[in-house]
């Protein structure tokens, strides 16, 4: 089952430049920047009172964002996160259906401590599309 709209993921070269006029503007709380050497990016959240808004800068020399950032240079809407409450029955699912799973199918540790997985956009009306273990 669907949850919540987790984070929409904006891909920008430098997050907390990114992310400092959610927090003079609109007052939004504005998360420390971590680095996330297994996604191969650098994250800060924009904390909203219904979701949140994730900065990714790349992170390392592969980083799969790089590339987004050659196409997008002044960034971009990256992904969005929806929450599951199970996320191997999700996938499951989700294969059973006929979506792809990006990478090798198994959950990594996403910026939230929970496990996540990314589904291909093709799959998914062109967009990126998150699902995190709530
Ligand atoms: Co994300």
């Amino acid at each position: 089952m669907l949850g919540r709209l987790n984070h929409v993921a904006i891909a920008v070269r430098d997050a907390q430049k990114a992310a400092k006029i959610y927090g003079v503007a609109f007052g939004a709380e504005i998360s420390d920047a971590v680095p996330l050497p297994e996604h191969g990016v650098i994250t800060v959240f924009a904390t909203l009172p219904n979701t949140k808004i994730e900065f990714i800068q790349p992170y390392g020399e592969t980083s799969p964002i790089a590339r987004f950032l050659e196409r997008n240079a002044d960034g971009g809407i990256h992904h969005i996160c929806y929450e599951v409450p199970d996320i191997i029955a999700a996938r499951d699912t989700l294969v059973r259906e006929g979506a792809r799973v990006l990478g090798d199918g198994e959950p990594k540790i996403g910026a939230h401590g929970k496990p996540v997985l990314f589904l291909h956009p093709k799959d998914f009306s062109g967009a990126l599309v998150e699902i995190e273990q709530a």
